[in-house]
């Protein structure tokens, strides 16, 4: 939802921001500028679109050298995505220059304060009003850290603002509320981004700042206080992933690379999980036995993919540790006031840890007295930082918008919960929780048998190349296996697609069955109890009906064939853990159908891949 990067230093700023822009383009592409304090004045362009448009405009009409900047890459909240709307915003004398991520609530407020003051505004964002206020501080004579501090004090919402003042060329001030924004800590030089990837290429060395933070860069350090002026510190790290893991690695996609990681992803999710007594560890399970023993219920709440991740872990952990799991979209639960208490347990899961919507509901958790888990991908962001503990998955760096290595590492970080609190409940044995381990750690090789087919699965894309509409069907643990495949063929194809539960068909959804609509039904493994003849029926019934079945079975599963038009086979796996698994032919579907038909996979129109607005 918006990337931006800042930059002081010795190099070209023009080179760095354009390739912190690149590495941030997943958060938005709407539009795409910059601005270079160069002899005192800020030199800017913007354009409306990919940060390619950007880049041609550059080389046309060069800028000037310069060794300080700023550039912002967009997801449209305020504002048609045109160039006149594209960030940077300037103030009236063009001295003060602003990027800004999230939503300021009360900008029309603070705008018509602007305008009765004789402001002119050009665009209509909630952005260009920050450029005023922090210009008309300059101009009164403070500098960029005070201005900003300022400023920052009358915003309401959540933002992360980067600025420059052409008359103080050394410096770049930023400032966060509930928004992301981390520091790259550099010799004689030093970044800003809104995450690591932005500089990535530079430094490894990080700094993580809290809410309600301004931060001041120069080459020579990084001064951090709060919004009141009170000196603070940020959090140095180190990050421990580097630029090859942010590269496509000869793939035509960060999508397509990052499908053929998750064998890696997987194992290294799995990494270090299990103590020398055979236990099961989480390292950053803060929370203790007897808080975990006390707890009744557990809400799960997360948005998008990570929605059907949740969903997965419902049927494990209420199989496994037999609590109650009621899995919620956080943009729901926050306003329906939740009956909570201080023996629930939230599970928030975000790849992104930035998600609003999540966070937003969390903070509410929190202030009901319970507990709260996050689930996340990314170090150092905001919603574990607010957690009581978390469960990092280890994916590394996912790029392309749709999510795939993000959402097979939750559901092992799902598994993992499911099984913690199975072993600190005791409502497994110790060795059923080793058998479980051990079924998991060989869940990489068999993700790998599955992407040994995808040529099967990119025949199949073929030919169905000019269909226009298509359905998911899954039962069980299968069931958010099928509203994923849906999800991922709606965000990638642009296509119609529904999932449903196989069961739920003839309840009205079967009208929809016509001649030759393409169904891919998610077979569950056989032999356990009576999922796989009902899923049988399901399938029967939808063929009957004119429709070409798709179906996801496993190894050595004959029965499917006489109802199966084409079989994609799947390794044998247990039937909780097949999530795992069966997603796989259906991300490498919409991935190579998406491209057979000409879009842009890693950057699907009107998504972004972190959205911090609610
Ligand atoms: C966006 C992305 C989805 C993602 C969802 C949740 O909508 O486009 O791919 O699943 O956010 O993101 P999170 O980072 O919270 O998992």
């Amino acid at each position: 939802m918006c990337g931006i990067v800042g930059y002081v230093g010795n190099r070209s700023a023009q080179d760095v921001v354009i390739e912190g822009l690149r590495r941030m383009e997943y958060r938005g592409y709407d539009s795409a500028g910059i601005a270079l304090v160069h002899a005192d004045a800020l030199a800017v362009d913007k354009r409306a679109g990919k940060l390619a448009n950007l880049e041609k405009a550059i080389d046309e009409t060069p800028l000037p050298s310069a060794t300080t900047g700023i550039g912002h890459t967009r997801w449209a909240t305020h504002g048609a995505p045109n160039d006149r709307n594209a960030h940077p915003h300037l103030g009236e004398q063009r001295r003060v220059g602003v990027v800004h991520n999230g939503i300021i609530e009360n900008f029309a407020e603070l705008r018509a304060g602007l305008e009765a003051e004789g402001h002119d505004l050009l665009s209509e964002t909630d952005t260009e009003v920050t450029a005023h206020l922090l210009e008309r501080e300059v101009l009164a004579g403070a500098d960029l850290t005070t201005a900003m501090q300022n400023v920052c004090r009358v915003l309401e919402g959540a933002f992360t603002l980067v600025a420059v003042d052409a008359a103080d060329p050394e410096r770049v001030v930023a400032a966060r509320r509930n928004s992301p924004l981390v520091v790259g800590l550099g010799e004689g030089e030093n970044f800003l981004g809104s995450d690591v990837a932005a500089f990535i290429e530079f430094t490894r060395d990080a700094l993580e700042l809290d809410q309600d933070q301004v931060v001041t860069i120069t080459r020579e350090g990084v001064s951090v206080s709060g919004f009141d002026g009170t000196p603070a510190e940020g959090r140095p790290y180190h990050v421990d992933w580097d630029l090859s893991a942010a590269e496509k690695d000869g793939h035509d996609w960060f999508m397509r690379k990052e499908i053929f990681e998750q064998p890696r992803a997987v194992a290294d999710s799995l990494l270090g999980r299990r103590g020398r007594n055979g236990l099961l560890q989480l390292d950053e399970m803060r929370l203790s036995d007897q808080e975990l023993r006390d707890i009744d219920k557990i809400i799960i709440i997360a948005a998008g993919t990570s929605f059907y991740a949740g969903m997965v872990a419902k049927y494990a952990i209420e199989h496994w540790c037999r609590i109650p799991v009621e899995v919620e979209l956080s943009s729901e639960f926050r306003y329906r006031d939740p009956i909570l208490d201080y023996s629930t347990l939230v599970v928030a899961i975000s790849q992104s840890g930035e998600t609003a919507d999540t966070l937003q509901a969390i903070r509410h958790a929190r202030t009901q007295r319970s507990k709260v888990l996050a689930i996340c991908n990314t170090n150092g962001s905001t919603i574990p930082r607010e957690s009581d503990a978390v469960i990092y998955t280890h994916a590394g760096p996912e790029i392309g918008v749709a999510s795939t290595k993000g959402y097979t590492t939750q559901l092992v970080a799902c598994y993992l919960l499911a099984l913690y609190l199975a072993q600190v409940k005791g409502t497994r044995y110790g060795d059923e929780i080793a058998q479980i381990m051990a079924q998991l750690e060989q869940i990489p090789a068999a993700i790998t048998e599955v992407l040994e087919r995808a040529d099967e699965v990119y025949a199949l894309a073929e030919e169905y190349r000019t269909s226009s509409s298509f359905i998911f069907l899954g039962r069980h643990a299968g069931f958010p296996v099928a509203l994923e495949g849906a999800l991922k063929l709606k965000e990638l194809a642009y296509l119609h697609a529904e999932g449903f539960a196989a069961g739920e068909l003839k309840h009205g959804p079967i009208a929809l069955i016509d001649d030759g609509l393409p169904v891919f039904c998610i077979v569950p493994p056989q032999g356990r109890d009576q999922l796989h003849d009902k899923m049988l029926s399901g399938i029967q019934e939808v063929r009957a009906r004119g429709a070409r079945t798709l179906c996801l079975a496993e190894e050595g599963d004959a029965r499917i064939e006489p109802y199966a038009d084409h079989v994609v086979r799947l390794p044998r796996v247990p039937v909780l853990l097949q999530p795992l698994v069966s997603v796989i032919p259906l991300q490498l579907f919409s991935c190579e159908l998406a491209t057979r038909l000409g879009h842009d996979v890693d950057q699907p129109r009107n998504l972004a891949k972190s959205v911090t607005v609610e």
